[in-house]
């Protein structure tokens, strides 16, 4: 049954970037702009991509990344299909058909605990015997979360496992999470997925995992969330060594031949074509440009965030070259794990 504008909450999430605290604000500024198709072209979490499926649009949702276009089927392609107490049972009380131990052998105290090793390895083999892919990709986007959850600072790009064991005072994270079993994290997260699945009546779906700026068209407005380039980093957020565990769980039957280097501490995944784009201070400006370049025909509306590469001024500038009208909204913000506030930039050109 078509559900227009349902009530749903969004998926609780710790992935970086991520625009669930923004959306009512980026829906504010943007509703009064006539559009029936949207390109979520950094899809993430699938945040935005599910604003656009709430309000009825056509959507389409890319991410360059393996695991996040899991995300994206679970909850954007996918209209009806639901993950049920006993669908997860089945899965938890079975047996996996194969024994493969690629994360005891490629990740022991790494990330996780060596039982915790082992009950991994096996649920990923199992999750893979599901027939139903939409199923398939709910318990998936699922396990995602509970791996962030059970990590100090949500991240995988470096081994530090002792930070959740040693027995020391804290001033961060939350050990309660971390000692939680990934049983009960998953069950949560499987009903909060579940309750965002509706059908918008549009065909919505994920195109695939582009590099923005190949990325298809096919619609009026693209939303663009780049990963932020900080102007006191020397590099770009990457998205591929700060979630590689998760990514390899994407690809678990490949996983030990993306590893391009096992003496990092972390085990290091072979570079995406693409990734460099966003995280190379050399091609940073260029590629912002080359986006704005690619879907200049569109109404884009971009979000980034202040004290950046490109700057604000610059970024304006690139949208003006290609004529587009453009206004910037802000809105401050305080990141978790940052001391002061930092300006959320909301610019929509049409
Ligand atoms: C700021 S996050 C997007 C967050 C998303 N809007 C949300 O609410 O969850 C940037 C995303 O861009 C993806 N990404 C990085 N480089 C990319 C590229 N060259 N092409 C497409 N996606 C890319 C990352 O995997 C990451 O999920």
């Amino acid at each position: 049954m078509v559900d227009l504008n349902p009530e749903i909450k969004f998926p609780t999430t710790r992935y970086s970037g991520s625009k669930r605290r923004f959306l009512s604000w980026i829906w504010e500024n943007i509703s009064d702009i006539k559009f029936d198709s949207a390109l979520d072209v950094f899809g993430g979490t699938a945040s935005v991509s599910l604003l656009f499926k709430q309000k009825g649009k056509r959507v389409h949702y890319n991410d360059i990344l393996s695991f996040n276009q899991i995300i994206g089927t679970a909850l954007i392609e996918n209209s009806k299909t639901t993950v049920t107490e006993c669908d997860l049972e089945i899965v938890f009380k079975s047996q996996p058909v194969s024994r493969k131990k690629t994360i005891q052998k490629l990740y022991s105290d790494t990330f996780y605990l060596k039982e915790e090793n082992i009950w991994l390895d096996n649920f990923i083999q199992k999750v893979a015997t599901v027939d139903d892919k939409f199923k398939r990709a709910i318990i998936l986007s699922s396990l995602f979360q509970a791996c962030l959850s059970k990590r100090p600072f949500n991240l995988f790009h470096r081994a530090n496992l002792n930070l959740r064991i040693n027995n020391v005072k804290r001033s961060f994270g939350n050990k309660t999470t971390w000692e939680k079993p990934f049983e009960e994290l998953i069950k949560k997260f499987v009903a909060e997925y579940n309750q965002a699945v509706f059908n918008n009546g549009r065909k919505n779906k994920v195109v695939g995992g582009y590099d923005a700026l190949y990325c298809p068209n096919g619609v009026d407005l693209v939303y663009l969330d780049p990963p932020y380039f900080s102007n006191s980093q020397s590099t770009g957020l990457n998205y591929l060594d700060y979630y590689n565990f998760l990514e390899g769980i994407a690809n678990y039957n490949k996983w030990t031949e993306l590893v391009i280097d096992t003496e990092m501490n972390v085990p290091k995944l072979k570079e995406k074509k693409g990734i460099q784009h966003f995280t190379s201070k050399e091609q940073i400006i260029n590629s912002v440009e080359k986006l704005i370049e690619r879907f200049q025909n569109n109404i884009i509306v971009m979000s980034y965030l202040d004290e950046g590469i490109p700057d604000k001024h610059t970024i304006k500038n690139i949208f003006k070259k290609y004529g587009k009208k453009v206004t910037v909204k802000e809105k401050q913000h305080k990141y978790a794990l940052s001391k002061n506030p930092k300006n959320e930039l909301l610019f929509i050109a049409k």
